[in-house]
């Protein structure tokens, strides 16, 4: 892939925050994230937390500069292990590679070509990461895109009968299953998330840096909603769940090489459209700690 030129140091960028017009969302131009100054990260951070979720188009990252970009935003997490139980990219124990390439009979990464469904990313821990970052080196030509919507929308929309309600209750947030349906590696599969590795959160949280308040959800799969019994919490969360996925609290990502998607992991939930198991989809993810 060629480079781009660098900016020299000093040089000021023409730094473009355009709104991507959906409920969360938008489109960062007119930087290389190779070369950026506090200044510049500065009024990134605060687009940033002003829409939840950043777009760079036509960046040339290699992994080092992603894991140097990231770090900007505060300390990384290691990446978590792979479905088959593998660490992937070499001496960069930041990197979680997303991917359905397969390589002599081995995945390179996660979570394959199906659909991934609505998440947050590793709710299932007591201190998931605050934010995530991936950057797209091989896409394909249709599917495949990654969806994002926003939590603070869904708290907004919440009818009153259930606002008082929601502020009381805590949600299971399942470790069995990640977002493409796959058993974590070391666990063993349950269907009932009474019992079922994870960690509790409350329903609302206030995020610690906008003062806002937002829905906290994780994943539909295995959730629960604590003391209740199993059948009453499905019903509420189902309901909770059409609220906080509805299409106009949504943003939709059509991938470029090159792309880096930056999301608030606490106030913006995503998923990402299956694709053609027979084109590459390869993507570098860095998350940063909680
Ligand atoms: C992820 O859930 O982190 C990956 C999303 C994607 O592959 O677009």
């Amino acid at each position: 892939m060629p480079l781009a030129p660098r900016l020299r140091p000093g040089q000021a960028q023409a730094l473009e925050i355009v709104p991507t017009g959906a409920a969360l969302g938008a489109d960062i131009r007119g930087v290389d994230l190779r070369s950026i100054d506090e200044s510049v990260f500065a009024a990134i951070y605060e687009a940033w937390l002003d829409h939840a979720v950043v777009l760079f188009r036509n960046q040339h990252l290699a992994d080092e500069d992603l894991i140097a970009f990231s770090r900007r935003f505060g300390t990384l997490d290691h990446a978590p292990i792979q479905e088959n139980g593998r660490r992937f990219v070499e001496g960069r124990p930041e990197i979680y590679v997303v991917s359905n390439v397969v390589e002599h009979g081995v995945a390179i990464g996660s979570l394959g070509a199906g659909e991934a469904v609505w998440h947050t990313d590793m709710s299932y821990l007591p201190d998931p990461p605050k934010a995530s970052a991936l950057y797209s080196l091989e896409v394909p030509a249709t599917g495949g895109d990654t969806c994002f919507c926003t939590m603070y929308g869904a708290w907004d929309a919440l009818p009153d009968d259930l606002r008082g309600l929601a502020q009381t209750l805590r949600v299971k947030h399942d470790g069995t299953y990640n977002s493409g349906g796959y058993v974590r590696a070391g666990v063993t599969p349950t269907d009932d998330p009474r019992t079922a590795p994870g960690t509790l959160h409350p329903l609302v949280c206030t995020h610690p840096e906008t003062g806002r308040r937002h829905l906290y959800l994780g994943r539909r799969r295995n959730a629960w909603l604590e003391g209740l019994p199993l059948d009453e919490s499905n019903a509420l969360l189902d309901r909770i769940w059409e609220i906080a996925t509805a299409d106009r609290l949504a943003w939709r990502h059509r991938w470029q090489p090159g792309d880096l998607v930056v999301w608030d992991n606490r106030c913006a939930m995503h998923r990402r459209d299956a694709f053609d198991p027979g084109a590459r989809r390869v993507m570098h993810r860095t998350q940063i700690k909680g």
